[in-house]
């Protein structure tokens, strides 16, 4: 079946901002549906039903996360927009806000519902000024239109709805930085258990979803959950939005279902590789996953097959690298920056990033070993998992793919080989 865009479809600057707009195609008539017709539990099981997954990285399952919300509380319950979009190779989610705001607050206020919470934070990286204003613009028209405040539409059900601008940590995009930050604390990911879903902000039973994600569900209100898995594969279905930046012909965001071809990506949507060169290596989710071989593209752009090729679809941020491409400066400029972001708290995440990239700097420098590439790639397996939030392990992967794969290009530096 042929693909029609959905998240994209409307995108028609600077008219698809306007509330106005959304609602010329469509827009809101899942919240009035939602409001009218449906209780928290059947929107649940909704969006459990439709299989979607969360685009902000982990691909977990939003209407099982939903589901975790305790039911017998008397604590108030937050939805928090992640909109902190700092993976490199990322910008989506930065689309979304600025050409279509209306379909994230529509998806905001449906996930609010559903996790009966009155309050929903926007969380959004403070680089993002223009969207900031786009999106306060959009909230403004909501209340104007009785779309949030009080008693929606006479169904009992209150719903408030803010902006909140971060401060530029990367760290303050995974979900207890975000917590921690938004409370106006330094961004310090938490230890989990608890999970936001019981104890977020301010202790009280949180959900964090990421920008593309509740995207995603009006248009799963609207259509159904069997239409939502008629696009792309079974195990995490729909339309997904793909990043693609590097040595291509025509960089940018595209839409296509999940699942699309890798090759697919690079070639048609993005043109083919700059001054027809060939491909040396691909970085299929945004800089924290694996890297792969030019021998490694046949592969479908989903959570399940790229996870059965070792890497991941994590941010769908896809970096493509070209035959010219030095695959020392590529590492040492992506562990540099986990080095710069990690927030310290723990020593193998702190030390780690620090000395790898040290490391990485002596080898580029011609100073460097084969004890230290071998010293490379056994710490890159001693950081992950050893520590609070997975920025230890986003760092780490790279680094371990990078020495595995490319091996010989660091061997060059140490024979002095190259200069
Ligand atoms: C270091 C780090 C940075 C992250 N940055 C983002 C981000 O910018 N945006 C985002 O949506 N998720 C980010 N995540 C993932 C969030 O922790 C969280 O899993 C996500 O917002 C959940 O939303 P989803 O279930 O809709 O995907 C990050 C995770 C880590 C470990
Ligand atoms: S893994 Fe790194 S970024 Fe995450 S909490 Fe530990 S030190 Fe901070």
């Amino acid at each position: 079946m042929a693909f029609e865009k959905v998240l994209t479809k409307d995108k028609n600057l600077p008219e698809s901002r306007k509330l106005s707009y959304y609602e010329k195609v469509g827009g809101y008539r899942a919240w009035q549906k939602v409001l009218k017709t449906m209780d928290p539990e059947g929107v649940i099981d909704l969006v459990k039903d439709a299989k979607l997954r969360g685009r902000g990285g982990a691909g977990f399952s939003t209407g099982m996360k939903w589901g975790f919300v305790p039911k017998d509380t008397e604590k108030p319950h937050y939805m928090l927009v992640n909109a902190d979009e700092s993976e490199p190779g990322t910008f989506k989610d930065r689309l979304l806000m600025d050409a279509m705001p209306h379909s994230t607050i529509e998806g905001a206020m449906i996930g609010s519902f559903a996790i009966r919470a009155n309050t929903c934070y926007i969380y959004i990286r403070g680089e993002f000024v223009h969207e900031a204003k786009v999106l306060e613009v959009a909230i403004a028209e909501c209340y104007d239109k009785g779309y949030l405040g009080k008693n929606i539409f006479g169904s009992g059900f209150d719903l408030d709805m803010y902006v909140h601008r971060g401060a530029g940590a990367y760290i303050c995009g995974e979900e207890t930085g975000l917590i921690e930050s938004l409370e106006g604390k330094r961004g310090w990911p938490r230890i989990k258990p608890p999970f936001p879903a019981i104890e977020g902000v301010f202790r009280c039973p949180t959900i964090v979803n990421n920008v593309e994600t509740l995207a995603c569900v009006p248009y799963i209100v609207e259509n159904g959950a069997d239409w939502f898995k008629s696009i792309g594969p079974e195990s995490g279905p729909g339309p997904k939005l793909y990043c693609i930046s590097g040595h291509v012909k025509r960089p940018g965001v595209y839409e296509a279902a999940m699942g699309l071809p890798l090759k697919e990506l690079i070639y048609d949507y993005a043109g083919g590789i700059l001054d027809d060169k060939k491909v040396k290596a691909v970085i299929p989710g945004g800089s924290s996953v694996p890297v792969l071989t030019a021998d490694e593209l046949d592969v479908n752009m989903d959570f399940d097959a790229l996870a059965a090729v070792g890497s991941m679809l994590g941010s769908a941020g896809c970096i493509v690298m070209d035959e010219d491409t030095c695959m020392v400066d590529t590492i040492l400029n992506i562990t540099h920056f986990y080095r710069h972001e990690s927030c310290g708290q723990c020593t193998p995440c702190r030390e780690g990033t620090t000395w790898a990239e040290k490391v990485l700097k002596k080898i580029k420098s011609g100073n460097g070993t084969m004890r230290d590439i071998d010293l490379l790639y056994e710490m890159s397996g001693n950081i992950g998992t050893r520590t609070i939030c997975p920025l230890g392990d986003a760092a780490a992967m790279p680094i371990e793919s990078f020495v595995r794969k490319f091996r010989h290009e660091f061997e060059a530096y140490v024979k002095k080989e190259v200069a």
